[in-house]
């Protein structure tokens, strides 16, 4: 799945890679409303970078993946946001379902991984991947050592009555890691025993955060021993110098294809797909791990930085993305989670 690593990314800044546009140009090129579900890193650098080079004003608002699709469909009268950039693709699939987002065919399409044209084939081209990546566990290196505790190998490993209190993951109602991990745990263990799992599990669970990377910032700044994280988060929160490591479960995971969309209604249309056209390239898509956030970008030419996951170490079950990303399936699932799991006392 997983090109050879190529060397380290050429350092990008910002002054090289965006020619600058005279403000008089600006106000003619219009602007763009962005919900960016990455991290702030990334939805900066993207907002600075494509600004400076087409003129176009970015407006860009922070979300989770599931209060990302919340507010579209709040807003579906009256629709405020042109593109909707990043986070998992379950919720992405939902709003092509829900009619909210606009279809679009790239042309840069074929220069895109199977698994990311896949993803637009299966929305009628209203969404497409951007990236892909693995869900895991983070851990904090010295508190696993200090408390004596084992290395969490397997999903069952989280269930150890040693780890009460001591792992952190999202709310899956808000976040898209934590749906992915309701997602995952149901294919690879069949419904009813997920659910049992999760209920096993809430009892260790220290508190279920807003955000997805949430846990593991905790679990990197010793606030949290474990975390249930997408992988790819783990080597930004080293680079600032946190003890964090991460480990994908050898029983098997499911990975992401983090997704781009168009909005439907969009009242900037031309900016929108100028945008949409951009993140697709390769060199746009090295501004993540330019940010530090270290996805497999969807686009093949793009360059690989070495601290991606290298997909073929990792075990994954056939993720059924257009299963758990429509909206029958997703509402059922997190109302589930809510009455059996996050009502039960702790
Ligand atoms: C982080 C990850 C992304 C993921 C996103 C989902 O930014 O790096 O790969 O798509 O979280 O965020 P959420 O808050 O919805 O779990």
């Amino acid at each position: 799945m997983r090109p050879h690593a190529t060397p380290r990314l050429a350092a990008l800044t910002l002054a090289t890679a965006a020619t600058f546009v005279a403000p008089a140009q600006a106000q003619e090129a219009g602007q763009l409303n962005v919900i960016c579900s990455v991290q702030a890193e990334w939805c900066n650098m993207i907002q600075t970078v494509f600004a400076r080079s087409t003129g176009i004003k970015v407006n860009m608002s922070l979300k989770g993946s599931g209060e990302a699709l919340a507010q579209l469909i709040a807003e579906r009268a009256n629709p405020k946001t042109d593109v909707w950039f990043g986070g998992t693709g379950d919720p992405h699939l939902q709003a092509a379902e829900q009619g909210l987002s606009l279809e679009y065919k790239s042309k840069a399409l074929p220069q895109l991984h199977a698994w990311a044209q896949q993803q637009a084939q299966q929305s009628g081209y209203k969404t497409v991947g951007i990236y892909s990546g693995p869900l895991g566990f983070g851990y904090n290196t010295e508190l696993i050592a200090k408390k004596k505790l084992a290395v969490p190998k397997t999903w069952n490993d989280l269930l150890n009555p040693a780890l009460k209190g001591e792992i952190q993951v999202a709310n899956p109602a808000s976040s898209g890691t934590a749906y992915t991990m309701v997602a995952t745990l149901v294919q690879l263990m069949g419904e009813e025993k997920a659910f049992d799992y999760m209920k096993a599990l809430h009892k260790n669970i220290a508190t279920y955060t807003r955000s997805g990377t949430a846990p593991i910032k905790a679990a990197a700044r010793g606030e949290t021993t474990i975390s249930i994280s997408f992988v790819h988060d783990g080597p930004g929160e080293a680079m600032q110098g946190f003890p964090v490591a991460t480990i994908t479960p050898t029983d098997g995971t499911g990975a992401e294809i983090g997704s781009m969309s168009i909005i439907k209604g969009s009242r900037n249309l031309d900016a929108a797909k100028k945008f949409y056209e951009w993140a697709l390239t390769a060199q746009a898509q090295q501004f993540g791990a330019a940010a530090k956030q270290f996805q497999l970008p969807s686009n093949k030419a793009t360059p690989l930085d070495p601290r991606i996951p290298d997909f073929k170490s990792i075990k994954f079950i056939n993720y059924d993305y257009a299963k758990y990303g429509a909206s029958a399936e997703r509402r059922r699932l997190l109302a589930r989670w809510e009455k059996d799991v996050n009502s039960l006392p702790r």
